[in-house]
């Protein structure tokens, strides 16, 4: 399994699991195919780009044609699928894209994957397929009960990589991470958005009470743990990532302007995302007995966080302008909560 295919590569946890690997894998070589959306950046892939192991192709998971081409012509072993519409408040303006690639696209490489033999089809999914979980944690097995636009979708991708196993013996693991913090995630996600505006001293904009629960792990754990799965996981098989601790928002959002030196007066309460998901939690037991933890509290992840923006504004800066600003404006004008 030596020539990797990453779809979605240059996205925030996409650009981090390539620099991982190239890391602990000399022998490796990583092809990034990228259909450069709003979300995807070069920029997060510059340390890596004069790498001989390394090359990137611009091109859309839906695409089959192009897909089987680098496929055959870089001689892939196995495909990691990163690729996909992420953000939930998107999926409810817009859903039509997230159907489209994460439903579609991922059957386009699962029918890639059977037709050249592949080794592995590797699906990064979420836990938010298992819809939100009020109490106790959700196991592998749990049904998925999804509630936005976006992890229907992915829960879609999911059902379609078993189906696959199942039908044709595509050999596909799937692993699904709770919410990912750290370097290079695009600021419409909100821990680097409330980091960004507390830098600027803007509004954070929490939605309803704050006392939505989140599962936050560092990236680079849920990294090492999708290598984990790739290499060590068995075929037809899920595999949950989290810390196993989850965290309020509003406790999230004090920490940040703790560390920040920004005030609680900061926090601006405005109206809920419609059918947001209270609570998220994982049980992780499985890919504990393959010897897979995460190894950052939430405290260490979100400190090495905003160091990170803090030290890197000439990454989000640009970002920060042109299509972002109308999509925030479209997100938030009028939502305050007096
Ligand atoms: P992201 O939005 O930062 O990046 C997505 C990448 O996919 C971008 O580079 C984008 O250009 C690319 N892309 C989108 N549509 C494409 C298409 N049709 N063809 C090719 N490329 C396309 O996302 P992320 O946060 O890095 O998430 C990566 C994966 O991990 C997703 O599948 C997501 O569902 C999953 N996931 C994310 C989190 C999280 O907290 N961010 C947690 C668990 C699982
Ligand atoms: O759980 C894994 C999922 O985590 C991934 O599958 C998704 O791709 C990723 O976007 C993320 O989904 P969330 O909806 O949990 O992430 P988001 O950063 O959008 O929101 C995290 C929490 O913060 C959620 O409870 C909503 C709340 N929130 C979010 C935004 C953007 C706010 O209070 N204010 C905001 O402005």
């Amino acid at each position: 399994m030596k020539n990797l295919l990453v779809t979605g590569g240059a996205g925030f946890i996409g650009s981090n699991f390539v620099r991982y690997m190239l890391d602990i894998y000399p022998d490796y070589h990583v092809i990034v195919y990228d259909k450069l959306t709003y979300a995807g950046n070069l920029d997060n892939l510059l340390d890596v780009k004069d790498d001989p192991r390394y090359g990137f192709v611009h091109g859309d998971i839906c695409d089959a044609a192009k897909v089987e081409a680098v496929v055959q012509e870089h001689d892939i072993d196995a495909v990691v699928n990163f690729a996909a519409d992420t953000h939930v408040d998107r999926s409810l303006m817009e859903p039509g894209s997230f159907i489209q690639t994460d439903v579609y696209g991922t059957y386009v490489l699962l029918e890639v994957a059977r037709k050249f033999g592949l080794e592995r089809v590797h699906q990064v999914s979420t836990d938010e397929v298992y819809g939100q979980v009020l109490e106790g944690s959700s196991l592998e097995t749990d049904t998925l009960v999804t509630r936005s636009p976006y992890s229907a979708s992915k829960a879609g991708g999911d059902l379609m990589c078993y189906a696959y196993f199942v039908s044709f013996g595509v050999p596909v693991t799937i692993t699904r991470g709770s919410n990912n913090i750290g370097p290079f995630q695009y600021p419409e996600k909100v821990v680097p958005l409330f980091i960004t505006n507390a830098i600027d001293d803007i509004p954070l904009p929490l939605y309803g009470d704050g006392r939505q629960q989140r599962d936050y792990q560092y990236v680079l754990d849920h990294c090492q743990g999708i290598d984990v799965v790739l290499h060590r996981g068995t075929p037809g098989q899920t595999y949950n990532l989290g810390t196993g601790v989850e965290t309020e928002n509003i406790v999230m959002a004090r920490l940040i302007l703790d560390l920040l030196g920004k005030p609680y007066s900061l926090i601006q309460h405005i109206t809920d995302r419609p059918g947001h998901d209270r609570r998220y939690s994982l049980n992780c037991d499985k890919i504990g007995a393959l010897g897979w933890r995460s190894r950052h509290s939430f405290e260490e992840a979100l400190e090495k966080t905003v160091r990170w923006y803090v030290d890197n504004e000439w990454w989000w800066r640009k970002i920060k302008t042109g299509e972002y600003r109308e999509y925030y404006k479209r997100q938030y004008a009028g939502r305050e909560i007096k």
